[in-house]
């Protein structure tokens, strides 16, 4: 697994090297992603959602699976200290017991063929809850359609990680259309500015020695990562650089969140050293973080460190949640890329997916 430096400098700052290996051109959906969050809010702004259809709402779910349902988990983080009502995303087939006729839904699936999502839109259906779709199309579009639900459409093409805008953001816009939440243009003008920032460092133009996302890249290459955030934003964004190098970069990789590792994990890198040298640790900070959750973070490090073969802290930008959220997980998303590249792999099809669902759909019953 040894590279020279200057041989990962010369993959990631070759475009043509690149689109060699990039064969469904995963680098612009990542080089759209400013302009995919914005033009997002747009659709959500203008979709068909009746003035009072979350009257009488008690209680809200969204469901939702892998690139699709990390957008609820998104959601999740950055609207719960402002929404009054009880949130839960749900990544499965089935709702719990109490969702009825006072719950809202909102079902959740790019390509709208996601069995287990189309399960719990089915099951809120027949429960009678308020139930908005959000997809580029497929069954959950036609059903929400032929139900008479609010179905709001996204534009469709893409791997459902790589569309990320499109399935978190109109989550925030539909709450606070529906008076349950609030969010506004400031937050959005916020956040778009810094990801376009980020662009211009992270972006394959931006050369290695300039760029964190690419020697990032190199440094874990041939690893494992580990990756820890706090709860909250930092976790959820923990949560997406794992999917995103498994899917993208086609490795395993891990994620925990303080301070339950702290009850746990943080005892598990004490042996089998040969193996724990084979995993890179990444921490997801946040400058806002408690001075409890400061001196958790400090001295965990110091007590595993030493167990990996390369240790990685990574800082969340900005101020408001949405913008720290998405600037810490726009950069893992360029690492995952490139760390794909590296690794010779087309980060865009994802086989073992589309085999298992392939199979999924020959089989009759529950
Ligand atoms: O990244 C992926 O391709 C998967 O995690 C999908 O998002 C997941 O299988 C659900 O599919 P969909 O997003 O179409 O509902």
């Amino acid at each position: 697994m040894l590279m020279a430096q200057s041989s990962f400098a010369d993959k990631l700052d070759s475009p043509s090297f690149i689109r060699e290996i990039d064969s469904q051109n995963m680098l612009s959906a990542l080089e759209g992603f400013p302009e995919q969050c914005r033009e997002a809010v747009e659709i959500a702004r203008k979709a068909a959602i009746p003035a009072g259809f979350a009257r009488g709402v008690s209680n809200l779910f969204v469901a939702g699976m892998g690139g699709s349902g990390i957008g609820g988990d998104l959601f999740r983080v950055v609207i719960e200290d402002e929404v009054a009502l009880p949130l839960q995303v749900v990544k499965g087939y089935r709702l719990p017991g109490y969702v009825g006729p006072d719950s809202l839904l909102i079902a959740v699936s790019y390509s709208g063929n996601t069995e287990e999502t189309l399960n719990c839109f089915r099951e809120a259906l027949s429960r009678q809850a308020k139930i908005i779709c959000l997809t580029s199309g497929g069954k959950l579009a036609a059903e929400g359609e032929r139900n008479n639900l609010p179905v709001v459409k996204i534009p469709g093409g893409l791997q459902p990680r790589a569309a990320l805008g499109y399935l978190f953001l109109p989550l925030l816009v539909i709450l606070s259309r529906l008076g349950l939440a609030s969010f506004d243009d400031r937050q959005l003008a916020e956040a778009v500015a810094l990801l376009n920032q980020a662009k211009a460092r992270f972006s394959q133009r931006s050369s290695f020695p300039e760029n964190q996302a690419k020697q990032i890249a190199a440094r874990l290459y041939g690893k494992a990562p580990v990756i820890y955030g706090s709860e909250g934003l930092a976790g959820v964004a923990a949560l997406r650089w794992k999917c995103q190098f498994n899917e993208n970069s086609k490795i395993p990789a891990f994620c925990h969140s303080f301070p339950e590792l702290n009850h746990n994990e943080l005892v598990g890198w004490e042996k089998l050293a040969n193996l724990t040298k084979s995993f890179s640790l990444i921490l997801l900070r946040d400058k806002d973080e408690s001075a409890r959750m400061r001196t958790r973070i400090e001295v965990t490090k110091e007590l595993i460190k030493g167990a990996f073969d390369e240790a990685v802290e990574v800082w969340a930008e900005g101020r408001s949640p949405l913008a720290k959220t998405l600037s810490l997980i726009y950069l893992g998303d360029y690492i995952s890329f490139y760390l794909a590249i590296l690794n010779g792999v087309d980060p865009s099809p994802v086989e073992k997916i589309a085999f298992l669902k392939e199979k999924l759909a020959g089989v009759e019953g529950d």
